[in-house]
């Protein structure tokens, strides 16, 4: 009989459900974008009941045509979670429903919190990065937490008298898949736990000191669980062919694509370019404190073996800014048209676009700068545009790549890519001019959700992920993957001028923000 896993895949815009064979080949699909709510400028929030339903959704319809296939969903032995990180939700223990909107990682109303957080310590945004790995900004879910508790007094109500339920999307999701209130499992796993500011890297375990920094009750939080183990089983009333089958694995939806791309030894780096952008470099069991503005964080954890950390460089805004191009400005109509705007013209004729629209994270970490389009003339067209919106992703990508060739000690030498915008050839290129790198390519680019499948895989035993973590590494780092590589096409000294102009223009936008 046949096995398959399965993967759900809760991205910033959209869900989906993928089907993976015993052999880790995609078989069949099904996305759905959700609703985004945008209550006031640099505010973003999510119904949680949307997330779920989508997710739902996409699993009935791909369950649909893989039964068409000639499949039996009888088959599918497990499943992995992915999902967008930071992104908090709360809910209430005795209802089992949503106590506030989500508030979305890119949200950035919490800066007055943040700002008195900061004021409260000594070390200022550093207060707690030696515990968590992480600076005080807008993006981490506790700052969210925080505000919630101050902004709402159900929230506040709730944590006071022991009824509030906190949980990024992964607990909020296996939560409601595995019964809800009546009996569902309240866990979530290292990556995700890693990027609440609330966990003790070290230890894997919720700190004392971060949850009194933050006044946050500890009985509000899920269990923390390896990323590949037994999390819980299916129990849904809308999922019927799906009864008991165990969620094998969990991960935050950057963590899942450094294992979906096997970057399982040290220096092994990956970029996804996804709603944002997120550079994850393997520095194994070491953990490594950066000093140039990158996040240190849990890479991936599989049971029974020691956590992987990883220095991680996130970009707030990748292919929300081809969005913004097709919603906001109506330049295009359909994402991909970008590709051939850009390809219209052979530079950006001086344009240069800094997509601030949530402020800047790494390096520079500044949630009160907004965007801005520099070196516009009456030859500006929107060509230029196009091409300026894709290279502002590979610029601030440049910057994260010299920060965490600093912070390594290492040099990389190859970026292996996956997501959205890497199916872009000129995107890829332009990257691997301003990288002055090799950027490598696979075939399967849905790299996030082969990894949560992967860790259902190696935890239940099945087909190519069998024997273990490590027997599976082993092998997958010896497999000879199809890659398409795209090398750089300009000399050192067209690149650092043009990146120079980068730079430039973010002097101009830090300092046109104070
Ligand atoms: O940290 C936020 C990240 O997890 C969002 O990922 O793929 O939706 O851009 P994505």
């Amino acid at each position: 009989m046949p096995s398959f896993i399965g993967a759900i895949d809760n991205g910033t815009t959209s869900s989906r459900f993928l089907i993976f064979d015993e052999n880790g080949n995609l078989v069949i699909g099904h996305q759905l974008e959700y609703r985004q709510i945008f209550p006031h400028p640099g505010w973003v929030e999510q119904d949680p009941m949307d997330i779920l339903g989508s997710v739902l959704t996409c699993i009935e319809g791909a369950l649909r045509k893989f039964e068409l296939q000639g499949n039996n969903a009888k088959n599918l032995r497990g499943i992995g979670i992915t999902n967008q990180r930071e992104t908090a939700v709360v809910w209430d223990k005795t209802t089992g429903l949503p106590l506030h909107n989500a508030i979305v990682w890119s949200d950035t109303r919490t800066q007055g919190v943040v700002r008195q957080l900061c004021e409260s310590s000594e070390k200022g945004a550093d207060a707690l990065k030696d515990i968590c790995g992480l600076p005080l900004t807008t993006y981490f879910s506790a700052v969210k937490l925080r505000w919630l508790l101050e902004n709402s007094p159900e929230v506040k109500e709730a944590h006071d008298n022991g009824n509030l339920m906190f949980g990024t999307v992964d607990s909020w999701l296996i939560y409601n898949l595995t019964g809800g209130k009546e009996g569902g499992v309240h866990v979530t796993d290292v990556t995700n736990a890693s990027r609440t500011m609330l966990m003790d890297i070290k230890n894997l375990k919720w700190s004392d000191e971060c949850l009194e920094f933050f006044g946050i009750n500890a009985d509000i939080l899920p269990e923390i669980k390896p990323s590949s183990t037994l999390l819980g089983k299916i129990q849904h009333p809308d999922l019927e062919s799906l009864q008991d089958v165990p969620i094998a694995g969990c991960l935050g939806d950057q963590h899942a694509a450094l294992v979906g791309q096997h970057c399982f030894q040290v220096g092994e780096a990956k970029n996804t370019y996804g709603t944002g952008c997120f550079m994850l470099f393997n520095t194994g069991t070491e953990i490594t404190p950066s000093n140039n503005g990158l996040l240190t964080t849990v890479g991936y954890q599989f049971e029974g073996e020691p956590a992987a950390y990883a220095l991680e460089g996130s970009i707030a805004v990748a292919g929300s800014a081809v969005k913004w191009l097709r919603d906001n400005m109506g330049i295009i109509r359909e994402a991909e048209e970008i590709n051939d705007l850009a390809a219209h013209v052979d530079s950006n004729g001086g344009v240069v676009f800094v997509t601030a629209f949530s402020g800047l994270f790494a390096p520079y970490w500044r949630p009160d700068v907004r965007g801005c389009i520099l070196g516009i003339s009456q030859h500006t067209t929107k060509h230029h545009l196009a091409r300026a919106t894709l290279e502002a992703t590979c610029f601030q990508t440049r910057a994260i790549l010299d920060a965490m060739n600093a912070d390594s000690g290492y040099a990389l030498k190859t970026l292996r890519v996956d997501g959205g915008l890497s199916n872009s050839d000129i995107c890829m290129q332009l990257q691997s001019n301003i990288l002055g790198l090799e950027v490598s390519r696979p075939q399967m680019r849905e790299s996030t959700a082969l990894g949560a499948a992967t860790a259902a895989g190696v935890h239940l035993g099945i087909g190519i992920w069998k024997g273990g973590f490590k027997a599976f590494a082993e092998r997958a780092c010896e497999a000879k993957e199809v890659l398409q590589i795209f090398t750089p096409q300009i000399n050192d000294e067209e690149r650092e001028k043009e990146y120079g102009l980068w730079q430039d223009a973010i002097d101009k936008s830090l300092s046109w923000s104070k």
